[in-house]
């Protein structure tokens, strides 16, 4: 098998990544590993915006309590503070590096989004923000010599041994390749695929959770899975995101008799928490019997509209919904998932030389539920302290030197060697599972869980254990593999949190129930873990 060392490996290159290999580029060579284009990750289709205590009449100990609030009791103070408290700097220095955000005269302009008490969402190309920042991110990063980006490269498994990591396997070219590091970090995004209905890109499929897992990462919070209430739902269209900033600028919902219903729900109607929004549409999708809803812009100046929301005018126009004069359907879809790879406020996860930041992780400062627009700002801000503490950790006698045993060893052991024929076609009756997976997913793990559904998605997953023993051949297959471990995890979680708090909902116990403060802690080969938070 080829073989290539470097100082520090980066996986995945969404905001995170991207941010930690500008921290890592002055003190050794990195390699940024992608499964796709470079460019192709969830923070190049986030829209509504980064959330930061910037304006005038904004404080950093606001934007602190917002987040508390959302999170429903189980953030992690210590890992918020540093998020608000660091943001700040982390946007200028952005904007520094050429990223370009929507202003009002020559002030930033800073839009609303729910559970926000204060204007405090910076945008750009009116709602093209994730995009921007990728350019303005990969223009620094290019700036570099010391960044290499390997795209199409499939990390398969990461070189552990010992609980200290070395590096990955990755399949690139059809081929197998052994990337030794000094330090490895982890920022491959989420798992909304595993789904049926997703805003999530194709890529994410939980490869950074599930690859963790195996190698004896402790995972957290599995069971917190945010869905965003307004996706778009028209003949043959892709699900596309219409952003919470929609209603943040005074879109209203409305059921298929054209009535409002969200005062019923909470005081704060069309801006209640993300979670409360998303029942309420699901309930009124029962009540009406129908398959979706309407947000409705039309009372809205129509060039404020096209100006402001520039990308999803032109997207609706082209299935054929003109958001200025007709209202646009919409239902829920899986958006972000708050659990992931647990990690120490410097990224470091207990495995020695693997760090994980962003979606991928569970720095604690979502808790239960993700303020809007709080995740950008978490890869900007976890991301650069991820790449501090693997250059630290590389450049420690800890790091230091990738020993040849070591190496030996843990090639051995982490995975066998053979050959990857990355082209062949996967075979049908994986594609079959992956479509019936993610039905289940959504239909029994999905926005409102209970012991019987939760129990027949068990059941469903325990059929299908075969797959854990499969040797696989293609991305697709090794995706559906990912997806399946990462399902099951939810599920286990789910089951075991019998209450409902922030994102997870139980309609058989709706209340917090006891000992709801506890966090559900994972790692392999292991009975399940409770740890306390206070
Ligand atoms: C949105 O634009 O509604 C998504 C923002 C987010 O999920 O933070």
């Amino acid at each position: 098998m080829e073989k290539e060392t470097v100082d520090f490996l980066i996986i995945g290159s969404g905001v995170a990544g991207l941010r930690a290999a500008i921290e890592l580029a002055p003190h050794g060579n990195v390699l940024v590993v992608t499964k796709d284009r470079p460019a192709e990750s969830s923070t190049e289709y986030a829209q509504g915006g980064i959330a930061v205590a910037l304006s005038d009449e904004d404080e950093v100990g606001i934007h602190f309590e917002d987040t508390l609030r959302a999170g429903d009791g189980l953030c992690r103070e210590d890992a918020v503070k540093i998020l608000v408290e660091q943001g700040p700097l982390r946007i200028l220095e952005l904007i520094s590096w050429g990223a370009a955000f929507d202003k009002e005269g020559s002030k930033l302009d800073f839009t609303m989004e729910a559970a926000h008490s204060r204007k405090r969402i910076l945008h750009s190309h009116g709602d093209s923000t994730g995009k921007e920042l990728e350019r303005a991110l990969l223009k620094k990063v290019i700036s570099f010599p010391s960044v290499r980006k390997y795209p199409f490269a499939f990390t398969e498994a990461l070189i552990v041994t010992a609980d200290k990591c070395f590096g990955a396997y990755v399949l690139i070219g059809g081929q197998r390749k052994a990337l030794f590091a000094k330090s490895t970090i982890l920022a491959t995004g989420g798992a909304g695929q595993i789904f049926l209905r997703t805003t999530n890109p194709a890529v994410a499929t939980g490869d950074g959770i599930a690859i963790a897992f195996r190698s004896g990462a402790v995972l957290e919070d599995m069971e917190f899975i945010q869905f965003h209430p307004t996706v778009l739902l028209a003949p043959s269209a892709p699900q596309f995101l219409l952003s919470e900033a929609m209603r943040g600028e005074g879109a209203i919902l409305r059921n298929i008799h054209k009535e409002t219903f969200m005062k019923s729900y909470h005081p704060d109607a069309e801006l209640a928490p993300r979670d409360v929004v998303t029942r309420a549409i699901l309930s009124q999708m029962v009540r009406t019997n129908s398959s979706h809803v309407y947000l409705d812009l039309t009372h809205l100046d129509n060039d404020f509209v096209k100006n402001r929301f520039p990308r999803i005018y032109a997207t609706c126009l082209q299935y054929d919904v003109d958001i200025t004069k007709e209202l646009i359907p919409v239902s829920p879809a899986a958006h972000y998932i708050m659990g992931g790879v647990k990690t120490d406020k410097n990224g470091a996860t207990n495995i020695r030389g693997l760090y994980a930041a962003g979606e991928v992780a569970c720095t604690g400062v979502h808790g239960a539920n993700r303020l809007a627009s709080n995740s950008l700002l978490e890869g900007l801000v976890f991301g650069a302290r991820a790449g501090k503490a693997a250059a630290d950790y590389g450049l420690s006698s800890s790091g230091h030197h990738v020993k040849d045993a070591e190496l030996k060893d843990s090639k051995e052991k982490a995975a066998p060697d053979r050959p990857f024929p990355g082209r062949h076609k996967p075979s049908p009756d994986m594609e079959e599972i992956r479509h019936l997976l993610r039905k289940l997913m959504w239909e029994r793990v999905g926005i409102i869980r209970c012991e019987e559904s939760l129990g027949e998605a068990r059941k469903k997953l325990e059929e299908w254990s075969f797959i854990d023993d499969r040797t696989f051949m293609t991305r697709r297959e090794l995706e559906l593999k990912n997806m399946y471990e990462v399902s099951k995890l939810i599920t286990e979680s789910a089951i075991l949190r019998k209450g409902s708090v922030g994102a997870h909902y139980r309609s058989d116990y709706p209340q917090t129930g006891d000992g709801w403060e506890r966090h559900i802690v994972w790692k392999k080969e292991e009975s399940l873990k409770y740890e306390f938070l206070k």
